[in-house]
């Protein structure tokens, strides 16, 4: 055989076995059998030195051409390897990051208390107050003294106290936040102060040492109790509805004069009676009255001038009603049995 025609054979027998080569490694192995120390081509090549010139230079002329072709589909299969490898990397390391996840996570909700809290504040808020606060550890002074309670009031006894010490108590009532607001906003002004409350009790079915309050307040010139009345019914029928019936009693806080408490038919038995409401059909759920004039004066305001309305909701006995829960205790003790069905 010529070696022209072991040029050709090799060219033919690469670029078959090119073809079929299905890694890099083949290639590779490929590229050395031709082009390594021992490759076929380079044998060839190594034989030029003793051909004649004329012999030489046409051989010279077909390997070369051979070697550029050769060369070229190597790249051109190499890179298409390439490309087959890194697809088949990407493949294997794919990540459908739209999947579902393998577990569910449990969905949380609002804690009824929450819920209720929300709907009483949007009620109020629709009608115009803002929200103001004061803190839970609050002064004797603050709690009691300045809303007309002094120190040996015998209506201090209304409200089993946690006392810190003589002068700093755990607050029992949203109230002194209306001090904190007639020392530092001028009137006229509506608000809100809702927080948690503490007295001294035995938990039981309508009792609990902390419990959730909302103070509402009102200061302004010419107020008077049909304003009161009339701000109370619409705000217990944005959150309860049109149906319920309410009911103003007439009742004793030193902080107002007149004051009352105000009912609502009980929404557990429909107001024929039970536990819960004692067997009356009716159910307590805010103090209220017009502003006593020494808790004006007591901060500065004149009472001949400025006229303020008052009251005090319990969140717990409006979520009661709201979700018909007949136990105080549920509503504090966070069963996620019981947070489950709201
Ligand atoms: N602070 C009273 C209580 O906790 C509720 C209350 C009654 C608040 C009359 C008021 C009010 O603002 O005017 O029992």
């Amino acid at each position: 055989m010529s070696v022209l025609d072991s040029l050709e054979e090799i060219r033919e027998q690469a670029l078959a076995e090119l073809k079929s080569s299905k890694s890099l490694e083949e290639l590779d192995q490929l590229r050395v059998s031709v082009f390594g120390k021992n490759g076929n081509l380079t044998s060839i090549l190594r034989t030029m030195g003793k051909m004649d010139p004329q012999e030489r230079a046409a051989v010279g002329k077909e390997a070369n051409r051979v070697k550029q072709a050769l060369e070229s589909a190597l790249n051109e299969r190499k890179e298409i390897l390439l490309r087959a490898a890194q697809q088949a990397k990407f493949e294997l390391e794919r990540v459908d990051v739209t999947a579902p996840g393998r577990h569910t996570l449990p969905t949380g909700r609002i804690h009824p208390m929450t819920q209720t809290y929300r709907e009483i504040r949007d009620a109020l808020v629709g009608m115009g107050f803002s929200l103001f606060g004061g803190p839970e550890i609050e002064l004797d002074e603050n709690n009691f003294t300045l809303l007309n309670l002094p120190p040996d009031h015998p209506a201090r006894d209304m409200q089993d106290t946690f006392y810190i010490n003589e002068n700093v108590v755990l607050r029992t009532h949203t109230s002194p936040c209306e001090i904190r607001a007639l020392k530092s906003v001028k009137p006229p002004f509506r608000l809100i102060m809702p927080g948690r409350v503490f007295r001294v009790d035995e938990v039981d079915a309508s009792h609990s040492p902390v419990f959730m309050q909302i103070e509402g307040f009102i200061v302004d010139k010419g107020l008077t109790l049909g304003d009161l009345k009339g701000t109370l019914d619409t705000f217990v029928r944005a959150v309860f509805g049109d149906e319920v019936r309410t009911r103003l009693r007439p009742s004793y806080f030193p902080f107002t004069e007149p004051s009352a408490e105000m009912d609502m038919s009980c929404t557990i038995c429909g107001g024929k009676g039970c536990r819960v409401c004692k067997g009356t059909g009716w159910i307590e759920i805010l103090g209220c009255g017009i502003t006593n004039p020494h808790e004006l004066e007591n901060c500065g305001l004149d009472p001949k001038e400025w006229t303020a309305l008052a009251f005090g909701v319990g969140v717990d006995r409006v979520a009661s009603l709201k979700y018909g829960i007949s136990d105080i205790r549920l509503e504090y003790e966070n069963d996620a049995r019981f947070l489950r069905q709201f």
